[in-house]
């Protein structure tokens, strides 16, 4: 690399100007760590008309076609913070073919086309770094790729979701319902318009793919994964969660069972004991058990321009500082082999189920016998007067159960909406 690391943004949103307002302000101490600075050679912008809260760096070259920073041979890094399949990918499969090192914040395309991708950069020998991609200022990929690199993985527990966060920590703190939740989230910038990609769980689901590859060195297809989103959480269950000492979560998790990987992104009931109970808002947070270290959390800001721009620099900085060669995927294979997956229906649990039924002689008793058929053993038993209805003749009966096969939900679930006292959509949560 020349006396300078000479950058190529493409995309100047939010995590741009984050990254760039970083590179300006700190440019003095960016240098001191590195031993020469970080200039931004060219930005590639839909809109160069648009008014932004911060400025073009100073002698940056505008282009409106990001293909051009892939093939400008004045550029070192391609910084991709665009988001999008199409031309993302484009963009760092140009970079990557043409030599270049590539940071990147887009964990939907890594999800989905990691697999070539990082294929394609291991050929070239560069690097294709993507820190900001997982819980944005987290640091939670190189702490799996090089602080964590000779434990075994045990399991990766996660909120890893900024926006589904604050959602239920709303409805849990105000009592407000999904939809109410939703709009105070898109009114304070967290949620999008259409926040399908955070509410339903595939953000999480995009994040959680990466750390799987990180942890395990396998690779998980993103279509396996089993996901649920929050869209169906009622305050009446984030209620009950709390009479049961828990908080209702957008977890995702993976963990070894047997040799297999288990993993999985859903609402989850915790206990309020637990570190990941007590992350609240739109803040992110990750823990790790590892053989040798035991469990580390972290805790951040999985969003925001200046957090994620903190990740998208050290990528840069770590690139710029040349040496060894790039350390992707934390694994020497070119490719990594696929993941040996627990069949979803295996999965073990503890369960949550709250039954809206008709209140007569022999209906707790005929529930309690669904579920014992299929081997779910009961912990506790919940059935109480809803006090806004007290004369209602339908109540809800909750119980929590031991450890509970999937396989063996499903089937009590489908024998229990056949009960003719049945009122309503059985309602299930994963107990962490
Ligand atoms: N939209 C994400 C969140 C941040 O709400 O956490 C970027 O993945």
């Amino acid at each position: 690399m020349s006396s300078q690391v000479r950058i190529g943004l493409a995309g100047f949103g939010i995590v741009g100007q984050g990254l760039t307002s970083i590179l300006t302000g700190s440019a003095q101490w960016i240098e001191r760590r590195l031993g020469r600075p970080v200039a931004v050679h060219a930005v590639a912008l839909r809109d160069p008309h648009k008014q932004r809260a911060v400025p073009i760096p100073d002698g940056a070259r505008v282009v409106s076609n990001p293909l051009e920073l892939a093939q400008d041979p004045d550029i070192d890094i391609v910084v991709e913070l665009m988001g999008g399949l199409g031309m993302a990918y484009d963009l760092i499969r140009l970079a990557l073919a043409s030599g270049k090192h590539v940071v990147t914040a887009n964990k939907h395309l890594l999800a989905e086309r990691g697999e070539e991708l990082f294929a394609l950069a291991a050929q070239k020998g560069v690097g294709l770094y993507y820190e900001a991609s997982v819980c944005g200022g987290i640091p939670i990929v190189q702490t799996l790729k090089e602080s964590l690199a000779g434990n075994r993985i045990l399991a990766v527990t996660g909120i890893l979701n900024g926006t589904s966060n604050f959602i239920l920590s709303r409805m849990s703190s105000k009592g407000l319902t999904y939809q109410a939740a939703l709009k105070k989230a898109q009114k304070k910038g967290y949620a999008e318009a259409d926040p399908t990609l955070d509410v339903e769980g595939f953000d999480a689901a995009h994040k959680l793919v990466l750390l799987i590859r990180l942890a395990y060195g396998h690779d998980y297809p993103l279509n396996k994964l089993p996901v649920t989103g929050i869209t169906g959480v009622t305050p009446l269950d984030i209620a009950y969660a709390k009479e049961f000492g828990c908080q209702v979560k957008l977890i995702g998790q993976a963990k070894m069972v047997d040799g297999r990987i288990m993993a999985g992104v859903h609402p989850m009931m915790l206990s309020q004991s637990y570190l990941l109970a007590q992350v609240h808002g739109a803040f992110n947070a990750v823990r790790v058990v590892g053989d040798a270290v035991g469990a580390v959390m972290l805790y951040g800001q999985g969003a925001g321009g200046l957090p994620t721009g903190s990740a998208v620099l050290a990528d840069i900085m770590d690139l710029a500082r040349d040496g060894a060669a790039p350390n992707n995927t934390g694994f020497p294979e070119k490719m990594l082999p696929p993941a040996d997956i627990l069949p979803p229906e295996e999965e073990c649990s503890r369960r949550y189920f709250r039954f809206n039924v008709e209140d007569k002689p022999g209906v707790l008793a005929a529930l309690a016998q669904a579920l014992g058929d299929v081997g779910i053993s009961i912990y506790q038993v919940v059935q109480k007067v809803d006090p806004s209805a007290p004369d209602s003749n339908i109540v809800p009966i909750v119980f929590m159960t031991h450890q509970a096969k999937q396989r063996d939900v499903e089937k009590a679930l489908e024998n229990i909406r056949a009960m003719p006292f049945v009122k309503a959509e059985p309602v299930h949560l994963r107990v962490l």
